[in-house]
């Protein structure tokens, strides 16, 4: 069976675009893979979190994979930091990454621009989460656009590693959706939709109140052509739209456009609106049950367990490759 890894970090509140172009990918893989699905709380920390915030987050995080449909008795579910071969492989990892590699990263310019001070944790954050790839020679790894250059620095990282050290890892693939890998913002269609926008209007939560999504949903932007036609060049905010619709109604581009054709975006809007609403509602349930239920803290250890067996494997073997003495049993 392959294996698949991938992870969210808990920095804030889940938007639909990490449903769509990364959550929903897990649930899909659980049933022919042998799937790691981590809240990524040291990644979390490359920037400042409020301690109780980020223990928060980490819990929903988790409940809201379950919630979304990841059976905890087919993948397992856990946090990085339960698992401490991911920081010892990072640092592994980090001496063979190059600063001009780290450099080039898209996100950690976008995280540190007109910052004074930026923490090394950032800089480095692409070799922690090559190694939490690596560590169980994932060889698919689904994610969103936005983690393409981190997906491809792990790839050389690996390559890199085969030929000093002898051939040990897999050099992971990404599995990224063909429509709405990049969700964008309600209301700038030229950034990425994202956890961290402090304008709420530019996302739809997943745990939003039903009634503010319709709202959020009416007041997104959209442009005066009234045409709902799949063109994100020329039309990229309706083309957004018909991406999130595509996804929570399950059904083609190509049979909104035929839908909608010859109609303005107001009936558009309206029924998009009331598919991500059912599409949400029955989420959030599930996810205050299980929130209620504390099985969440179950899934965590036994994920935890799970996880580490394989990290620990790994680990010995890396470490073996590179030279080091390994303690005795
Ligand atoms: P994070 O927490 O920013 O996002 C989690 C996942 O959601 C995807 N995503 C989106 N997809 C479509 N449209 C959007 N607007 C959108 N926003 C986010 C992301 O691409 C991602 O797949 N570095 C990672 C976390 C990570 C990881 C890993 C992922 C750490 N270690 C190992 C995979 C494997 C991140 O910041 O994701």
């Amino acid at each position: 069976m392959k294996r698949v890894l991938s992870g969210i970090q808990p920095s804030g509140q889940l938007t639909i675009g990490n449903y769509i172009g990364a959550m929903q990918n897990f649930v899909k893989l659980q049933h022919e893979h042998q799937c790691f699905f981590m809240v990524v709380d040291l990644h979390a920390i490359t920037v400042p979190q409020d301690p109780a915030a980020l223990r928060e987050q980490s819990e929903s995080v988790a409940a809201l994979y379950i919630a979304a449909g990841i059976d905890p008795n087919k993948a397992a579910i856990f946090l990085q930091s339960h698992v401490p071969q991911h920081a010892e492989l990072g640092w592994l990892l980090t001496t063979l990454t190059y600063m001009g590699e780290l450099e080039r990263m898209t996100q950690f310019k976008d995280k540190s621009e007109g910052k004074d001070s930026v923490g090394a944790g950032l800089f480095v954050y692409p070799s922690l989460m090559a190694a939490d790839i690596l560590l169980y020679n994932a060889d698919l790894v689904p994610v969103g656009d936005d983690q393409k250059q981190h997906l491809e620095l792990t790839r050389d990282l690996a390559g890199r590693f085969n030929s000093r050290y002898g051939n040990y890892f897999t050099v992971p693939q990404p599995f990224i959706p063909e429509v709405g890998a990049r969700i964008m913002s309600l209301d700038d269609a030229s950034k990425k939709m994202s956890k961290s926008n402090a304008n709420a209007g530019s996302n739809i939560f997943l745990l939003d109140d039903p009634a503010v999504i319709r709202k959020k949903i009416s007041r997104a932007k959209t442009d005066s052509e009234a045409i709902v036609k799949y063109d994100p060049i020329h039309k990229p905010e309706i083309s957004n739209l018909m991406s999130i619709y595509s996804h929570t109604a399950n059904v083609s581009i190509a049979d909104i456009e035929a839908k909608y054709e010859g109609q303005m975006y107001g009936p558009f809007k309206k029924d998009l609106a009331e598919q991500v609403a059912a599409f949400i509602e029955p989420l959030q349930t599930r996810y205050h049950e299980v929130r209620r239920s504390g099985e969440v803290y179950d899934v965590l250890q036994k994920g935890a367990q799970q996880a580490q067996e394989v990290a620990e494997l790994t680990l010995n073997e890396v470490k073996r490759h590179m030279g080091f003495v390994l303690p005795r049993r």
